[in-house]
């Protein structure tokens, strides 16, 4: 189960006002469930997860899968693969991994990053899956073409080596696949990028590390269904989207979300992209300019207290804080009885380290609560694929409920073109010169501009 404590987060406001804003917020959600937008309809879709087993048999003649996506189509496969493979997952021997494969993604386009992840594989017995919805992202294109060219160099042929995932018609990675006979998996064109984690965009990954794809899907539909309560105080996605959003109307626009468990830590750059893109706009969905949005900060637990908290707890009021908390860990290690001449540490000896991770989320849950701070509690009982589902499915619906609330359109992201813009006028893309003597004259006002650009 996923248990959702939101008792401290709603303490700040009188009943009457909470209840009045909870109707509104139980009437966007049956709004949502009757609109059904992409990221629930695939819910459970049978063609969707028999596309992906249907390539189960080939993945297996790999040992490596490298993703080759970014932002929406690569935070999804990274936390699907740290939440629910050891770390050291790709430093096991094939056997051990019970011959299923190792994952990279390539997102970024940090020269470094990419050298280090092609010097360490094999690309012999590697598939590369190019994730773009768009079929065209400037970086994920920049990623395929540099594997393609060492495929070619290695005379390997590309399309035994190759799979897209990526919209059923439109794109330049869709007109590749078609034109070359290149393997393909569908992203519905109803859901966007950021809501596209149990798709085929992250179902084809779990597969490839040897996890149940359906069993993602049956823990998302019962999501669903919990989440389809019409008493708020039943219903997890009610419950975040309105603790949140009451809390904005206060001021407090940054949404802390702190995993007191390194392996949750990527389900929190996941809900950054979600919560961040979805719901920072400049226009309502009237045109009017409203410029809403909360700040998502990720945080580690107990690092981050020795770092962050003073600031949480003694800073400006401006923060919720989510923590997302793991009740039973899949290794575990008892701190021995050494030093038994030491009587200052005698209260460590015995316990569990998860006994004392978990403590001290208390702790640092109860140092906030005394600040007045609001705090919501998310427990995992455990970390597997209907639990991930979960996760995913809740804070979909809880994003896109938030976004009702606050009137603006949670699924476009239109403050992100103009940088896209820039970069291909200033890289060179035929047409844009013009575009390019103007942010030419900008840079060189800053002091900016260098030749080589
Ligand atoms: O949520 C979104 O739509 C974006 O963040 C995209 O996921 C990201 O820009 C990558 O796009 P694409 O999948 O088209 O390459």
């Amino acid at each position: 189960m996923l248990r959702l404590n939101t008792t401290n987060a709603f303490e700040f406001f009188k009943e009457e006002y909470v209840e009045e804003h909870a109707n509104t917020a139980v009437g966007a959600l049956i709004h949502i469930l009757e609109e059904k937008p992409g990221f629930i309809r695939i819910l459970g879709d049978r063609k969707l997860l028999e596309s992906v087993r249907s390539h189960e048999e080939w993945l297996r003649c790999f040992d490596t899968m490298v993703v080759v996506g970014i932002g929406g189509s690569g935070l999804g496969n990274i936390a699907i693969r740290e939440s629910l493979r050891p770390f050291n997952w790709n430093r096991l021997n094939r056997n051990m991994r019970e011959g299923w494969l190792k994952l990279y993604v390539l997102d970024n386009v940090d020269p470094e990053g990419i050298a280090a992840v092609l010097d360490e594989i094999d690309f012999k017995s590697t598939l590369f899956n190019v994730i773009s919805k768009s079929g065209g992202t400037t970086e994920t294109i920049a990623n395929y073409l540099v594997v393609r060219g060492m495929l070619e160099t290695y005379g390997l042929d590309p399309r035994k080596h190759l799979i897209f995932t990526t919209d059923p018609e439109m794109g330049l990675l869709r007109s590749i696949a078609h034109s070359e006979g290149i393997r393909a998996l569908e992203i519905p064109p109803d859901v966007g990028g950021r809501f596209s984690v149990l798709t085929a965009v992250g179902m084809l990954t779990a597969l490839a590390l040897g996890l149940n794809p359906e069993a993602f899907h049956e823990g998302g539909l019962s999501m669903l269904e919990t989440c389809s309560f019409h008493d708020w105080k039943k219903n997890p996605a009610i419950q975040i989207a309105l603790s949140h959003y009451l809390h904005y109307l206060e001021g407090r626009n940054i949404s802390v979300m702190m995993a007191y468990s390194s392996r949750l830590l990527s389900l929190v750059d996941w809900y950054r992209q979600l919560w961040a893109e979805s719901l920072g706009k400049r226009h309502a969905r009237d045109g009017e300019e409203v410029r809403v949005g909360q700040t998502p900060v990720k945080a580690l637990g107990v690092l981050d207290q020795h770092s962050q908290l003073q600031l949480y707890n003694e800073g400006p009021d401006d923060k919720v804080v989510t923590f997302l908390r793991l009740k039973r860990f899949s290794r575990e290690i008892r701190i021995p009885h050494v030093h038994e001449e030491i009587e200052s540490i005698d209260y460590l000896k015995s316990h569990k380290l998860s006994t004392l991770l978990n403590t001290e989320l208390l702790g640092t849950l109860v140092s906030l609560v005394e600040n007045h701070r609001p705090v919501l509690l998310l427990d995992f009982d455990e970390l597997d694929e209907r639990h991930l589902g979960m996760f995913f499915v809740l804070y979909e619906l809880a994003t896109a409920l938030t976004g009702e609330l606050l009137n603006i359109n949670a699924y476009d992201q239109p403050g992100v073109e103009r940088g896209k813009q820039v970069t291909k006028a200033l890289m060179g893309k035929d047409r844009m010169e013009e575009e390019r003597k103007r942010i030419k004259s900008k840079l060189e006002k800053y002091g900016l501009w260098e030749d080589t650009l």
